[in-house]
């Protein structure tokens, strides 16, 4: 097996809340990132495909497909969006990188044509990441 990885870039806001809190444990739980205003994150993705190199192209899979694909199904769907508002996905989910992460498998592990889906690593900042190998 080997991997590949494809990364892109893209900038949202999100913030933070639980309905079910009351509003001092959304304050103490969430803190700055509960204001309802929002704050935005430049985000980077990275999708990891693992597959057999095809003894004809030398390749796991169409690079540029790949490309194609996370910009099509998530970085035109993400991509300066107020997260919980414009995103079905996180109309009652806090639109954590964690989150982000598994919408993003599910997003993309369904239309994925060849290789498998082996990772979805998510960087709010550049020093901090989230990784969701799909369980
Ligand atoms: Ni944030």
């Amino acid at each position: 097996m080997i991997y590949v990885t494809r990364r892109a870039e893209f900038s949202a806001s999100h913030y933070y809340h639980n309905p079910n809190f009351s509003p001092e444990e959304n304050r103490r739980i969430f803190g700055k990132c509960h204001n309802p205003l929002g704050h935005g994150h430049n985000y980077t993705v990275e999708v990891t495909v693992g597959g057999e190199i095809d003894p004809l192209t030398g390749m796991v899979l169409d690079l540029k497909g790949l490309k194609a694909l996370l910009e099509q199904e998530v970085i035109q769907s993400m991509d300066h969006k107020f997260l919980n508002k414009e995103v079905p996905a996180f109309a009652d989910k806090n639109p954590t990188t964690e989150n982000i992460a598994v919408e993003i498998w599910n997003l993309l592990a369904p239309k994925l044509t060849h290789g498998k889906l082996h990772r979805i690593r998510v960087y709010e900042t550049p020093d901090l990441f989230v990784d969701y190998y799909g369980e």
